[in-house]
């Protein structure tokens, strides 16, 4: 059976070091064999900094499959789809590699990401480096905590890993969607608390659920909490991390899925909204700057580059 890269089913850290790349021309080979290095990469650092908890994830950008693995390709695998309604907009930007790495010491991410930079070497451009903070007991910088309703235990495997019977090849991949999300918290900020429980539907300090008939339309939780035909919820598993300086401040949107479907599905809900155009008001207080859809394959699949 083909095994999942550790870090996409990970428990949250305390740091995360978010790699995108692009891949200058004609450097395919070179780039197979360092992709398919970096595992053993991985499982050194983790061994040596034990207590740090240290995953990783590599994932190879929709529009650069084709190119990095021609012999086949993930069945429903589609460049990120820019979704936009009114002012909202949810644009996309591509990229060809994304590298996840996350512990509990920001010191081991920095040391890890840099080996992998070193490894990349000048076949590709770095263009975006974000470096992502648990934030108080696991909360967004809005406040609120976020992850509370994600899959548990061995279901966050049935919802993140592609599923042998719905694309063989592929199992134990998953598809990923990154957001990187920029707040405008100084707008947040000027809501009564009880104005920004309504945009989540949940308390701020307890973090507590409303009932459904309390839960406006509006809201964030409601717009993304979607049923399937058959009355089942649609799920994808979130691994988003706050990121930020005194500047700037957002979150570094993350989500695997055995599918990509559940995530586009949530999205148009929150930017299109629904018969009666109630769309996510949690749009009024952030805004997507780049959105992009990857795989990240099996480590059987990432062996294979090598050969
Ligand atoms: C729930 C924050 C973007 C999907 C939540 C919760 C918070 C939150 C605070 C409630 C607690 C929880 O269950 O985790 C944010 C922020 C975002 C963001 C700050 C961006 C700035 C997204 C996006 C999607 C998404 C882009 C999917 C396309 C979900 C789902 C839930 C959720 C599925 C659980 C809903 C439920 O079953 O109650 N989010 N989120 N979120 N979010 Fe987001």
């Amino acid at each position: 059976m083909a095994r999942e890269q550790f870090g996409i089913c990970a428990e949250p850290s305390l740091h995360g070091y978010y790699l995108l790349f692009n891949v200058l021309d004609d450097n395919n080979d070179y780039i197979r064999q360092a992709l398919s290095r970096l595992p053993a990469l991985f499982d050194k650092y983790a061994d040596r900094f034990s207590e740090s908890n240290l995953t990783g994830v590599i994932a190879i950008g929709s529009n650069y499959w084709d190119e990095l693995f021609p012999q086949a390709r993930p069945k429903y695998l589609q460049p990120f789809s820019e979704v936009s309604c009114d002012d909202r907009i949810a644009p996309a930007v591509n990229y060809d590699l994304y590298i996840e790495v996350r512990s509990d010491r920001a010191d081991v991410n920095h040391i890890v990401a840099g080996k992998v930079c070193a490894l990349l070497a000048d076949s590709v451009d770095l263009v975006e480096q974000i470096r992502g903070f648990r934030f108080l007991d696991g909360r967004d910088l809005t406040g609120f905590v976020d992850g509370t309703e994600n899959p548990k235990g061995r279901h966050r495997r049935d919802v993140a890993l592609v599923h042998a019977e719905d694309d063989d090849r592929f199992s134990s991949g998953s598809y990923l969607h990154i957001q990187r999300y920029r707040h405008n918290l100084n707008h947040w900020n000027t809501l009564e608390v009880k104005e920004q429980e309504d945009v989540f539907a949940r308390t701020k300090v307890d973090n507590e659920e409303y009932t459904s008939e309390n839960k406006p339309h509006t809201s964030h939780t409601k717009r993304t909490s979607l049923k399937n035909e058959q009355g089942e919820s649609i799920e994808i598993l979130r691994q988003s991390m706050p990121y930020g300086d005194m500047k700037l401040q957002g979150l570094f949107f993350v989500s695997y899925c055995r599918s990509p479907e559940p995530f586009n599905l949530m999205l148009k809900s929150m930017i299109i909204g629904d018969e009666n155009g109630n769309f996510d008001h949690m749009l009024k207080y952030t805004q997507a700057e780049t959105g992009a859809a990857f795989f990240a394959p099996s480590l059987n699949i990432l062996a294979e580059l090598m050969k």
